[in-house]
């Protein structure tokens, strides 16, 4: 089946984030929104199609997560990623970013030091920070090819006692996926220095051909033991407002751990729709999710195309993952303040503000292309006409 990605969808009045909270966070409610990271994009008709179906029971009681939910999920890694998960090495979180703090809680303590690289998915320092543990940047380095880790930086670091380290992988908002090697020379220094690894898989399945997502857990056995992963359907399926997140943890007592956790914060129920909407996504997507990746693709030719004619001072690297562009407007000149006043009130766009990622983020706004491209392309013309 083809499907259309170039439906516009009216999503204002839906309690929408991207939609309905744009007059709270750029006091102007007539921005074209491409900032929050869910896409304009329908929802695909099987996930629908499973949802409608359930809704013909009339009772939404307590659900559980049944043996063929986590079968779907064996199944889809062992697809994706030639990576062998047992149903048992499977939990569960009410979304990545509560996993990763449960994470924080369960398997550190205040003052604790917590590695992330930034600049790099904000809430990321919220779980660290108001949680009383102290963050430690090793910041990625920007080369005319894209950005790398600096592993001299990271030896240094973990040296002063890291506990955690936060892995954004793929990275948002820089959209690296990291290669075997550099999968390969962080763990080995986590083996060395002896520090847990999170790491956030939640954009994987958003991973361009012919690059491919390696969860890191899965390059040795060393690796598994000393890694969580979190993953979700939620990104690449649009269906994050189900709330519905899945963990993978290979160390046993690290698992019993991990949902003593969620059992004593009675995290651990989840909502029936979005298990329902995770399986329907995973035994069906595919072929959904290779299509929106190609169109998805065919949006950042076009950003790239469109910069080149009308904007040759804004740039980007082009992604490896994720259907996120970060804009580089440094070469203007500007302020920040200044270019989110043109963006937002002149060109009547609504971005994210790069600093929001902390260092590395002056002078870079987050453009999100999941959406038709007919509205790509007025954006892009609104903000060509408007920047100096
Ligand atoms: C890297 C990353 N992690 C986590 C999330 C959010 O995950 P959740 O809604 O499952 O908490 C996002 C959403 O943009 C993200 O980009």
């Amino acid at each position: 089946m083809k499907y259309n990605f170039d439906t516009q969808l009216e999503r204002s009045g839906t309690d929408s984030v991207k939609y309905d909270l744009r007059k709270a966070y750029f006091g102007n409610e007539d921005v074209i929104p491409l900032w929050v990271a869910d896409m304009d994009f329908e929802t695909p008709d099987f996930i629908l199609n499973a949802l409608r179906n359930r809704l013909e029971h009339p009772v939404f009681g307590y659900g559980f997560r049944s043996p063929d939910y986590h079968k779907t999920i064996v199944k889809w890694m062992h697809e994706q990623y030639e990576w062998s998960v047992k149903s048992r090495e499977i939990s569960f979180s009410p979304g990545v970013v509560p996993g990763l703090t449960m994470a924080i809680l369960t398997f550190s303590k205040p003052k604790d030091k917590i590695l992330v690289q930034p600049p790099v998915y904000f809430p990321f320092y919220i779980s660290v920070k108001d949680n009383d543990r102290e963050l430690v940047y090793n910041e990625l380095l920007e080369t005319k090819d894209g950005y790398r880790i600096d592993f001299n930086d990271l030896e240094a670091k973990l040296k002063t006692g890291v506990k955690i380290f936060i892995m954004s992988s793929p990275h948002n908002p820089v959209g690296r996926a990291w290669s075997l090697d550099e999968l390969k020379r962080i763990v080995n220094l986590c083996e060395k220095y002896d520090v847990l690894i999170l790491s956030d898989e939640i954009h994987a399945d958003l991973t361009f051909l012919p690059r491919k997502h390696i969860p890191i857990a899965s390059i040795s056995e060393e690796a598994a033991q000393r890694t969580i992963t979190f993953m979700a359907a939620s990104k690449t399926f649009n269906i994050a407002g189900l709330s519905t997140a899945f963990v993978v943890i290979k160390h046993r007592k690290m698992m019993r751990t991990y949902n003593q956790r969620m059992d004593a914060s009675h995290l651990y129920t989840g909502n029936i729709m979005g298990t329902i909407a995770t399986k329907s996504a995973f035994d069906n997507g595919n072929s959904w999710r290779m299509q929106m990746l190609d169109y998805v693709n065919g949006n950042i030719d076009f950003v790239e195309e469109f910069l080149a004619d009308n904007m040759p001072n804004v740039h980007f690297h082009r992604p490896e993952a994720t259907y996120l562009l970060w804009l580089d407007f440094r070469d203007l000149g500007m302020s920040q303040k200044k270019l989110i006043d043109i963006l937002v009130n002149k060109a009547g766009v609504g971005l994210n503000d790069g600093t929001i990622f902390n260092p590395g983020g002056e002078g870079f706004m987050r453009l999100n292309v999941a959406c038709p491209r007919a509205v790509l392309q007025k954006a892009l013309e609104q903000i060509s006409k408007n920047l100096p």
